[in-house]
C-alpha cells in the first residue's frame, strides 16, 4: 500500500481490514445454519436423514375418487413437511404428463407445470433439500425429462453426484447441498442416462420394499426391488395401504389414520421399527398416501428417526373427507360400495372397468 501520510495510511489499513472482515462475514453468512428446519441436520449426510414422501404427489382430489392418493396439492404438501415427491410420468404424444395409471381418466397435467410449482416453493424456502422420485412408466428418454426441468428452471438447483451411484454414507451433507444451491435430488426409476447426471438412477442408489399391499400385516422390511448393494444403499418403504375396488388395488383413505400413525399395528411407526430390527437401520424415505391423516404423525415418525423435535409453526392441513361419508352409508367399514363412497355405482364400475382393461393391456404397473 502506498501511503502519503501516516493518518491516511492507517485509515486505508482500517478500511482494508474492515473490507476483509466484511468479506469473511459474508462468506460465513452463506453457510446454512438451519437445514430442513433443524440446525442438527446441516452436518448430516443426505443419505442418513429420513424424509417423508408423498406417493403419487400430483394425484390430488376428493378422497372418494379411486385415482386419488393425496388430498392436498404439492405446495401444501411441501408447506406441511413432505420432502420427497413421487410422480408417475406418462408420455402422451411426446408430452410428459402426470397421470394416475391412465391419462384418459386421471390426468393431472403437464410435468413441467407441476415442476414450476416445486421451483417457486424452493425459491421461497432456500434452506430446504427436496427430492423427486419419478416413475418413468413409458420409458421416456432422460433428455425429455431434462427439457421439463429446464422449462421449470429446476436444472440449476439440481444436485448431480460425481458418480452415478453413491452409498448412503457417500452423500453430501444437507448443509453443503444448501450452501452450493444444489438442493433438489431427482431419481428416475428407469431410463437414467449418464449424460444427464442430475436425473439419478433410482435402483442402483435406493432399494424399495413391496408396494400396493392390501393387508397391513404384510408391511415388512424385506428387499423387493433393487439393482444395487442393499447393505449400503439408501432405502424406501412403501407405506401406503390399498383396498380392492372391483378386485383392483386402490388407495384406502378409510384406514389412513391407522396406517399413518406413529404407533400401533399396521402403522408407519411400527413399519420403521421392523426395519430397525430387520435391517439394523431406519429407512431413508417413508412413502405415504394422504400424508395429513394422523395429524402430523408421519412427520413425527421422521423426526423421531432424525432425532429432532417435530414442532410445526402452523398447523398442517386437515383431511378432506367431508363429503365421502355424508353422501353414502355412514358405516363405510364393510358391505357394498367398499371405497368409492361418493362416486355413483356406475361411475365406479366404469372406472374399475377402465383400470381392468388397462391392466389387461399391460398399461398399469404401479397404482
Ligand atoms: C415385490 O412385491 C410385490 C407386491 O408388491 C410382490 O408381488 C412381488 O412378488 C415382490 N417381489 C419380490 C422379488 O419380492
Ligand atoms: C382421521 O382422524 C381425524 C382426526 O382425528 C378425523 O377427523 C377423521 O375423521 C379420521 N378419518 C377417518 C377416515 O377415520
Ligand atoms: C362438499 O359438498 C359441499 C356441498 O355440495 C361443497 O360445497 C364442498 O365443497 C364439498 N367439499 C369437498 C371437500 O368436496
Amino acid at each position: 500500500m502506498h501511503c502519503h501520510a501516516r493518518f491516511y495510511c492507517s485509515l486505508a489499513l482500517v478500511a482494508s481490514s474492515l473490507f476483509s472482515l466484511a468479506a469473511q462475514a459474508s462468506s460465513l453468512s452463506t453457510r446454512a445454519t438451519v437445514c430442513n428446519g433443524h440446525a442438527e441436520l446441516c452436518e448430516r449426510s443426505y443419505g442418513s436423514v429420513s424424509f417423508v414422501g408423498a406417493h403419487d404427489s400430483y394425484a390430488v382430489g376428493a378422497t372418494s375418487n379411486v385415482f386419488v392418493n393425496q388430498d392436498h396439492d404439492v405446495t401444501q404438501q411441501l408447506n406441511d413437511g413432505v420432502r420427497m415427491l413421487q410422480l408417475q410420468v406418462h408420455n402422451q404424444g411426446g408430452a410428459l404428463r402426470l397421470c394416475h395409471s391412465i391419462c384418459a381418466i386421471a390426468d393431472s397435467g403437464l410435468l413441467q407445470d407441476y415442476l414450476s410449482k416445486v421451483k417457486s416453493w424452493m425459491d421461497s424456502n432456500p434452506n430446504e433439500v427436496v427430492s423427486i422420485l419419478i416413475v418413468n412408466i413409458d420409458n421416456s428418454p432422460a433428455p425429455s425429462f431434462d427439457l421439463a426441468y429446464k422449462a421449470a428452471d429446476l436444472d440449476g438447483i439440481s444436485f448431480a453426484p460425481e458418480t452415478p451411484t453413491l452409498p448412503a454414507s457417500g452423500w453430501p451433507t444437507l448443509g453443503s447441498m444448501i450452501d452450493s444451491g444444489k438442493r433438489l435430488v431427482s431419481f428416475l426409476d428407469n431410463g437414467a442416462d449418464p449424460s444427464i447426471p442430475h436425473l439419478i438412477d433410482e435402483f442402483t442408489n435406493i432399494w424399495e420394499t413391496a408396494f400396493n399391499l392390501v393387508n397391513p400385516d404384510l408391511f415388512d422390511c424385506t428387499v423387493n426391488r433393487t439393482k444395487g448393494d442393499t447393505s449400503t444403499q439408501m432405502f424406501l418403504i412403501n407405506h401406503f395401504l390399498n383396498k380392492l375396488v372391483a378386485g383392483l388395488p386402490a388407495p384406502d383413505p378409510d384406514n389412513a389414520n391407522v396406517t399413518n400413525a406413529a404407533t400401533g399395528a399396521g402403522s408407519l411407526g411400527a413399519h420403521v421399527d421392523t426395519c430397525r430390527t430387520v435391517q439394523g437401520r431406519p429407512p431413508t424415505f417413508l412413502l405415504v398416501d394422504f400424508y395429513e391423516f394422523g395429524g402430523g404423525s408421519v412427520f413425527q415418525v421422521a423426526a423421531d428417526i432424525n432425532g429432532v423435535t417435530y414442532a410445526p409453526t402452523t398447523p398442517i392441513a386437515q383431511p378432506v373427507t367431508a363429503n365421502s361419508s355424508t353422501s353414502s352409508s355412514p358405516s363405510s367399514g364393510s358391505g357394498s360400495g367398499n371405497g368409492a363412497t361418493a362416486m355413483s355405482a356406475s361411475n365406479s364400475m366404469a372406472m374399475a372397468f377402465s383400470v381392468l382393461s388397462a391392466v389387461t393391456m399391460g398399461v398399469v404397473s404401479v397404482l
